[in-house]
């Protein structure tokens, strides 16, 4: 069958594109190149709809995503998000603060479970702040629990107290099914890789934690016991994380310690810039899909954005995840991470990761080299 063919009876996929505040439209911009690349030489056929959430959607509706575009976003087969806020929306009413968008539509669309995979490329073990042994080769999964938690959790508030003095109070809670899934959702991962499940929480401190320790022990004795299974409190996760991250496989925590350690394990891949995300809720029974969103865990960078100098890899791997997660094209996936490591391999680099007698590049040369080396990638 001709290429041509083949085209004309793959699935159509629909991709509701929310680029957002700062540099999130500048890093986009690399991922549309790359839909209408994969289109146009018979790598699915996608279609895109584009649009606001954050601040820019704030200034355009005053809230920071509308109720169209959590239909759209339900609607789509996969959401790719670019990243929300910046210091033109500090003083903006707390509900409809730019974060808050990205909150409703991960809450709105049940997306529970976060992988963020943190791999170093061999050309960028120098970039990392960590000693070059330490990270070489590293390829581990953080998997963030993200609707639930201290993030969600009521009573969220600051009550005056009338004497001066007020109170703030944000509430850590999990119920049982809510850790069981995300465990599962590890242990699988797991499975398909290196076979070790990492759970941090602060069981010493937390009642939350003490629970979360408890399900996920009780899941795998039910369930997963072909996979290793490892607790570490999440304050010496952290730690073991920049001492000897290559100790673990899959990680699982919850929504706020994901946050943090996710952060950290970002930088063992030489940049925030690097490292991309999936998003996905439960598999529905009936249509054997899941809704999905793909986003890079970097922020807006409101310091460089319209510079044109903002990294594109980790949105364009987040771009390769929603192939790998949603629409099971494993093959186009694996090439575009082969494409970005071959492009960092010819010694190119942004301003994050740029390092001695490396040739530094903007957003749209960045995005261009990795295209490059996938036509030349699939031509082989
Ligand atoms: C992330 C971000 C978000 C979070 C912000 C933008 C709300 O830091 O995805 O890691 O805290 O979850
Ligand atoms: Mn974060």
């Amino acid at each position: 069958m001709t290429t041509q063919c083949k085209a004309l009876i793959m699935a159509t996929y629909n991709l509701f594109l929310l680029p957002g505040d700062g540099i999130g439209p500048e890093v986009m911009a690399e991922v549309k190149k790359l839909i209408a690349w994969m289109n146009g030489h018979g790598m699915g056929t996608f279609r895109t709809d584009d649009g606001l959430v954050g601040g820019s959607c704030y200034d355009a509706h005053g809230v920071s995503v509308t109720d169209e575009t959590v239909d759209k976003a339900k609607a789509a087969d996969a959401v790719i998000f670019g990243a929300v806020g910046g210091p033109k929306w500090d003083k903006v009413p707390y509900d409809a603060r730019p974060e808050a968008g990205l909150l409703r539509l991960r809450k709105d669309l049940g997306l529970f479970a976060n992988i963020r995979p943190a791999i170093c490329y061999p050309a960028l073990a120098e970039s990392s702040s960590l000693k070059r042994d330490v990270v070489d080769g590293l390829d581990i999964i953080i998997l963030r629990e993200l609707t639930g938690g201290v993030y969600f959790g009521e009573p969220k508030t600051i009550t005056d107290l009338g004497n001066g003095q007020k109170r703030a109070v944000d509430t850590q809670v999990y119920d049982t099914y809510e850790i069981e899934r995300i465990a599962r959702v590890a242990f699988e991962l797991a499975r398909k890789r290196r076979n070790k499940v990492t759970s941090m929480e602060k069981r010493n401190v937390m009642k939350t934690g003490v629970l979360w320790n408890e399900v996920v022990a009780q899941v795998h004795a039910r369930e997963f016991k072909d996979v290793e299974l490892e607790h570490q409190l999440a304050d010496s996760g952290g730690m073991q994380l920049v001492r000897w991250p290559k100790q673990f496989d899959v990680i699982v925590t919850d929504n706020l310690f994901g946050d943090i350690l996710s952060d950290i394990a970002a930088m063992l891949t030489g940049s925030l810039g690097m490292l991309p995300s999936a998003s996905l809720g439960e598999v529905d029974p009936k249509t054997k899909k899941r809704k999905s969103l793909y986003e890079p865990v970097h922020g807006s960078a409101p310091d460089i954005a319209g510079k044109g100098m903002a990294n594109p890899i980790a949105m364009i791997a987040s771009f390769g995840m929603a192939l790998r997660y949603s629409f099971n094209m494993g093959r186009e996936a694996d090439l575009i991470d082969q494409a970005i490591a071959a492009a960092l391999a010819k010694n190119l680099r942004t301003a994050d990761i740029k390092s001695e007698g490396c040739k530094l590049v903007g957003t749209a040369e960045m995005g261009d080299a990795v295209i490059a080396e996938l036509t030349r990638l699939a031509a082989a």
